[in-house]
């Protein structure tokens, strides 16, 4: 199974962007959270700024929108640059004309479930996604600590992608550290945000190999 690591930037200096996106060039994707003030009390950037980092970077944007009304505002990710959108699915009005306006922008369509939020509600959506992202802490903010609590939904979640077959990533954001990172590759997910684990290191392209080589054990 392919691994995935994507650090995210909100750990980043945001007054350097593009020479933070260099300092992590294995990275496979660059991990960009939106936050609104309304869907989480945060607020990050929008689509001129991933439109910035778009240009800016090596690697694909992986656009994670925490904002209400994702149906109206995720194509302008999409048109930004961004390779993948993630929306809320507790924020989605039409989660499924959402993912399909997505994929027809040719972009990696993504659904995000907080960590209260069950799967199986959502089981017959899958085949419209390429991507399903668990939270395994509160979305909003950085630095948080794992909640464990997730890893069955986690196993849950690898269990219904494999009956649907296809190639839908799970990515797992939020705590992701080389403490965490194997229970999440154990449990089945493949694709992997890290944010204060990668920036805060000394070498932040190290840890972003350490993590792989972790998640790939
Ligand atoms: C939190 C964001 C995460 C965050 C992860 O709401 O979605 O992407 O940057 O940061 P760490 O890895 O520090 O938990
Ligand atoms: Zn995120």
């Amino acid at each position: 199974m392919g691994i995935r690591i994507a650090p995210s930037i909100l750990s980043a200096d945001f007054a350097n962007l593009q020479a933070e996106t260099a300092r992590v060039a294995s990275a496979d994707w660059l991990h960009v959270d939106v936050m609104d003030n309304h869907f989480v009390p945060n607020l990050t950037l929008g689509a001129p700024v991933v439109e910035a980092i778009a240009n800016a970077a090596a690697q694909p944007v992986d656009a994670h929108l925490m904002i209400e009304d994702p149906d109206r505002w995720a194509p302008a990710y999409a048109e930004a640059g961004a390779r993948s959108v993630t929306f809320h699915v507790e924020a989605a009005h039409a989660p499924v004309r959402l993912a399909r306006g997505l994929r027809s922008l040719d972009v990696r369509a993504s659904m995000a479930l907080k960590p209260a939020t069950p799967i199986e509600p959502y089981e017959d959506l899958l085949p419209e996604l390429d991507m399903v992202l668990l939270m395994t802490v509160e979305p909003g903010f950085g630095g948080q600590k794992f909640l464990d609590l997730v890893v069955p939904k986690i196993r849950r979640t690898r269990e219904l992608l494999d009956k649907h077959g296809g190639d839908i990533w799970l990515q797992i954001d939020g705590g992701v550290s080389a403490d965490t990172i194997e229970r999440c590759a154990e449990a089945g997910a493949d694709t992997f945000v890290a944010g204060s684990a990668v920036f805060g290191a000394d070498d932040p392209d190290r840890a972003v190999r350490e993590l792989r080589t972790l998640a790939q054990q």
